[in-house]
């Protein structure tokens, strides 16, 4: 990969607050009176968790953990470590992860499992786009933003390498030649 690779718009920044907008007017039917905690994934869901959080005009609780399962280039490892554990009590909460992305689905596998094990009253999956030609585990989304086919998506607190997760579109990272 060079140092300058290729970027090609895939979702404009209009269309993704449109699509924040429409997520965030369905998780706010299901949780107007819950009181839910929406735990984001980091680091990629933090762009996506700021934008929706301020359209949810209830209460509720953020929080983040921070996993890892993607070494320096496109491919997952396929190990997952709890990096940055969370800070608040789940049992017994109504509890919606915020995933930017679920691509084999090991990493919100491996997440949902560990939350399902501290007993929530409930727990939900948003992710904002997902991948299902890549599925290697499967996965339920209860609230999704966007399906895309099986290019690298960066942008939109999406990274390639750590780079990229500034830019305002979901861009798609062209192989060179
Ligand atoms: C990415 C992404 C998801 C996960 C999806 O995170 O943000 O959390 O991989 O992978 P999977 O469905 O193939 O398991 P990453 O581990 O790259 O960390 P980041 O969020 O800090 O970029």
């Amino acid at each position: 990969m060079s140092s300058q690779p290729k970027l090609g718009i895939l979702f404009t920044c209009e269309e993704i607050e449109a699509t924040v907008k429409k997520l965030a007017a369905e998780i706010r039917q299901d949780y107007l009176s819950k009181h839910p905690i929406l735990i984001g994934v980091l680091k990629g869901s933090f762009m996506f968790m700021a934008d929706l959080i301020r359209l949810l005009d209830f209460p509720l609780e953020v929080e983040f953990i921070r996993l890892s399962s993607y070494g320096g280039g496109r491919k997952s490892s396929g190990k997952i470590k709890v990096v940055q554990g969370l800070r608040s009590e789940v049992k017994g909460r109504d509890v919606l992860v915020i995933e930017d992305i679920v691509d084999a689905g090991l990493t919100i596998s491996f997440l949902l499992d560990y939350l399902r094990k501290k007993k929530p009253a409930s727990l939900k999956l948003c992710a904002l786009t997902d991948k299902p030609s890549r599925r290697q585990t499967p996965v339920t989304i209860d609230y999704l933003g966007f399906t895309v086919s099986d290019k690298f998506i960066v942008g939109y607190g999406l990274d390639w390498d750590e780079r990229f997760r500034n830019l305002p579109n979901i861009c798609v990272l062209e192989d060179e030649g």
